[in-house]
């Protein structure tokens, strides 16, 4: 198999086989360096150098489930819950839009306190601020939920596969199955949500075979969004043990997925910059072309211990933003001034 002229096909609009995919995560230098420069012109022909940031309001901790990897996991007794109001959260969001934030993640773990209703509430209330998309993150919940929120003003959710290996997805979260997964996904896009999809990178008992399954099944099921993020281990969680995955395998996954998914939103997500700044950086540049920075108040950021992280110093919403802006810039790009839509969904209105 030629490594160059397989990236080359798939630039042109080849969509490679599962072996494929793993013949390019297991490749070395100087393919690599092939691989992410190619990602990195089709990230630059399909979204002009231009990083979206996003807003994340992380708020609650109560999780009804038992995902083996998450600290969050409702076994784990020893993390302090926390619930924010709804008038809380609009008032984050105002804040944020202040900043210049023009999109909101609204994320939680599986929290069914806050109802129907509740979220509806949340939407409204921050649609009436201005003109802000709104991706919600709140996982598996009723078709009816879905449908009332996406009326309300809803635009996005994002909702991981984790792994396509349907055995060691149920072996991680005994709670559910891999089908509900994916049925979820499929209501959300029935109900015309911009959908985000992603899995993680280096689970104990994944093989590059999963991995190269978790790119094609985004493919398959065409996503607007892909968060793919190494797997880091927490101290309260089942996997406590186990190692972390791979910057490097989770960086080539972004690049790959870049090549197949050209007009894709990909994160450089929060797991790379936590095991290593640079990583989030070198992200950018191998296909990523998005950030989510967290605005919630930091009295629940230290809360919000999906994985273990270091939060660094205090700052205003506004500076941290400042902060990534200057970043971005430092690295000849541009940062998105507006909503950053889906490609795909602008182009099918
Ligand atoms: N390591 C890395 N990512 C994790 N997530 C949850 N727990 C971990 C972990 N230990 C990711 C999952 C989930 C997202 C909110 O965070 O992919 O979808």
């Amino acid at each position: 198999m030629n490594i160059y002229n397989l990236i080359d096909d798939i630039c042109q609009g080849y969509t490679p086989t599962k072996e494929e995919v793993e013949a390019l995560l297991c490749t070395y230098e100087p393919y690599n360096s092939y691989l992410f420069s190619a990602a990195q012109a089709i990230t630059k022909k399909y979204h002009d150098n231009i990083i979206h940031i996003r807003g994340i309001i992380e708020f609650s901790n109560y999780c009804r489930c038992s995902c083996a990897y998450c600290g969050l996991n409702a076994a784990n007794k020893k993390l302090k819950r926390y619930r924010m109001e709804p008038k809380e959260i609009v008032e984050t969001a105002k804040e944020a839009y202040d900043a210049g934030y023009r999109t909101l993640v609204l994320q939680s773990g599986e929290d069914l306190w806050y109802t129907r209703e509740k979220i509806s509430e949340i939407i409204k209330g921050i649609k009436s601020i201005g003109d802000i998309a709104i991706t919600l993150s709140v996982g598996e919940r009723d078709y009816e939920d879905y449908k009332q929120w996406r009326k309300d003003g809803a635009d996005r959710f994002l909702l991981k596969h984790e792994t396509i290996n349907e055995n060691l997805y149920n072996k991680l979260h005994t709670h559910s199955n891999l089908e509900n997964r994916i049925r979820c996904l499929n209501n959300l896009k029935e109900l015309g949500y911009q959908v985000g999809d992603g899995f993680m990178v280096g689970l104990p008992g994944q093989t590059l075979g999963d991995i190269a399954e978790d790119i094609l099944f985004l493919n398959r099921l065409d996503v607007d969004m892909a968060g793919i993020g190494p797997f880091i281990p927490h101290p309260h969680t089942e996997l406590k043990s186990a190692e972390a995955g791979s910057n490097e395998m989770t960086i080539k996954a972004v690049a790959i997925t870049r090549l197949i998914l050209k007009k894709v939103h990909l994160p450089a997500t929060t797991a790379l910059w936590t095991l290593n700044t640079e990583d989030g950086k070198k992200a950018f540049d191998s296909g990523a072309n998005v950030v989510m920075l967290k605005v919630e108040p930091y009295k629940y950021r230290r809360l919000y211990e999906i994985y273990p992280k270091n939060l660094g110093n205090e700052n205003s919403i506004k500076q941290e933003r400042l902060r990534m802006e200057e970043l971005i810039l430092s690295l000849g790009k541009q940062v998105a001034q507006d909503r950053g839509d889906s490609i795909k969904f602008l182009e099918g209105q």
